[in-house]
């Protein structure tokens, strides 16, 4: 089946992300009804998500999540086909940087970055030990 991937960015409306828990709750309970997966990243400033799954699902869900309230600014930086999931174990795993660590991007304005630069990013921060000191996985 043709899969898809998207990227997007936003600023959460409670800045110290306080709905991640409610966010990842019902994203796990939909998106494993819906054959999609992937990754929600809370630095100090910013949601990123990565989002996986058959290309049709997935821009509902993407039409879903924009209009959310719990977030602003939703912005969208990468729709492509791919081979593959980056994400097969995840109906969507949480990660929530420390406060002052610098966040996903370092500090660098995510508008900014590439769509693959920022997909990188999260798969970075998902899989690499070194940066378990400035993240904690979100169960
Ligand atoms: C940052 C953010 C990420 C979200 N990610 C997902 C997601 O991956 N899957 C999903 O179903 N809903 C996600 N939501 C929630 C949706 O906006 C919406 O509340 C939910 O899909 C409604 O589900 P329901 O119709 O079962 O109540 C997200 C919301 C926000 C603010």
């Amino acid at each position: 089946m043709l899969l898809t991937q998207a990227v997007y960015f936003s600023t959460p409306r409670n800045p110290r992300g306080g709905d991640l828990g409610d966010i990842l709750a019902i994203s796990r309970r939909n998106n494993a009804a819906l054959g999609v997966t992937g990754a929600l990243v809370l630095d100090d400033i910013f949601y990123f998500q990565l989002l996986e799954g058959p290309r049709n699902v997935l821009s509902h869900v993407i039409g879903t999540i924009q209009q959310d309230t719990r977030h602003l600014n939703f912005t969208l930086a990468l729709f492509r086909d791919i081979e593959a999931r980056a994400f097969t174990d995840w109906t969507m795993a949480g990660m929530r940087f420390l406060p002052g660590s610098g966040g996903l991007t370092g500090g660098r304005d995510p508008l900014a970055l590439s769509g693959r630069d920022l997909h990188d990013l999260i798969c970075r921060a998902m899989t690499r030990d070194d940066l378990r000191k400035d993240a904690e996985p979100v169960m």
